[in-house]
């Protein structure tokens, strides 16, 4: 604990000693994360990581936001595992009552974004509420199709997990999906493809916000091996999203029926 603790100060001032700079110059501090039943893990954790170090040194406050305050799993809900295997986020918020003054809201995907749209909706009027007031808006994986269902992607460029891809595109007919992209970025909507591309795209964006020093900075703490260039996509390729695989992709085979 002692030298954990001692790692983590000594990172911080590591991090700070470089940063007073660009950090003074952006006042974002109230990120929202919108959380719902199984969502997936690695898309909230993922870009939480890099956040929380970032908010040892720049002054950050995070609201988890859900449809009441009970602690939300992310085990399936809508199909039949052997398992009983999931972990839970506990919120500090709803949507009824959500913080105030939201300057960045993130949100994530998972087989939840396939529940009946009933239960989705209140994520998804959230969505498009709060959207006008926010300086930016992030979604990781199949979460740009509550982005998209809340109208916001209309008439833009964005992208999604390309496991899911046929999905995706039915949530949201008039935006304008890229099939190839590790990340988008059309204004102030930062969209990122499967899962952990999350990882990249928040990098991405707290270079964009607080300098690229910053980030990578982070991601070395971490020992993250980041993908800088957003069109970096092989998964386009397995997944066939961008309908020139000639030959059926070994791995795609392999993987199971299930989709995020
Ligand atoms: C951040 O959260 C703290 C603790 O709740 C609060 O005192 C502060 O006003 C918040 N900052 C902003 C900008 O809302
Ligand atoms: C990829 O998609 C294209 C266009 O839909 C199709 O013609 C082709 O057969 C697909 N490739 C594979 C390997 O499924």
């Amino acid at each position: 604990m002692k030298q954990f603790v001692t790692f983590v100060l000594a990172a911080a001032a590591f991090v700070h000693a470089q940063d007073t700079g660009t950090s003074s110059l952006q006042p974002l501090v109230n990120i929202g994360y919108v959380v719902f039943p199984s969502f997936e893990a690695l898309d909230v954790f993922g870009p939480l990581d890099p956040l929380n170090m970032l908010s040892m040194t720049v002054p950050l406050n995070l609201s988890i936001i859900a449809g009441s305050l009970d602690p939300v799993n992310t085990r399936p809900v809508s199909m039949a595992t052997p398992s009983f295997f999931g972990e839970s986020i506990v919120p500090s918020h709803t949507f009824a009552d959500p913080p105030k003054n939201l300057d960045v809201l993130i949100v994530p995907g998972g087989l939840g974004t396939r529940a009946p749209i009933e239960q989705l909706q209140p994520a998804i009027d959230f969505i498009k509420t709060q959207y006008p007031d926010l300086k930016y808006l992030i979604s990781v994986c199949t979460g740009a199709t509550l982005l998209a269902r809340a109208g916001v992607l209309d008439g833009r460029r964005a992208t999604s997990n390309k496991a899911a891809w046929a999905f995706v595109k039915s949530t949201g007919p008039n935006v304008e999906w890229v099939p190839q992209a590790r990340w988008v970025v059309d204004g102030n909507i930062w969209t990122t493809s499967g899962v952990a591309a999350g990882i990249d795209g928040i990098f991405a964006w707290i270079g964009h916000v607080w300098g690229e020093d910053t980030s990578l900075r982070i991601a070395n703490l971490i020992e993250y091996e980041r993908h800088t260039d957003p069109s970096w996509d092989p998964f386009a390729i397995i997944w066939n999203t961008t309908g020139t695989a000639s030959a059926p992709a070994a791995s795609a085979k392999l993987l199971p029926v299930i989709e995020i």
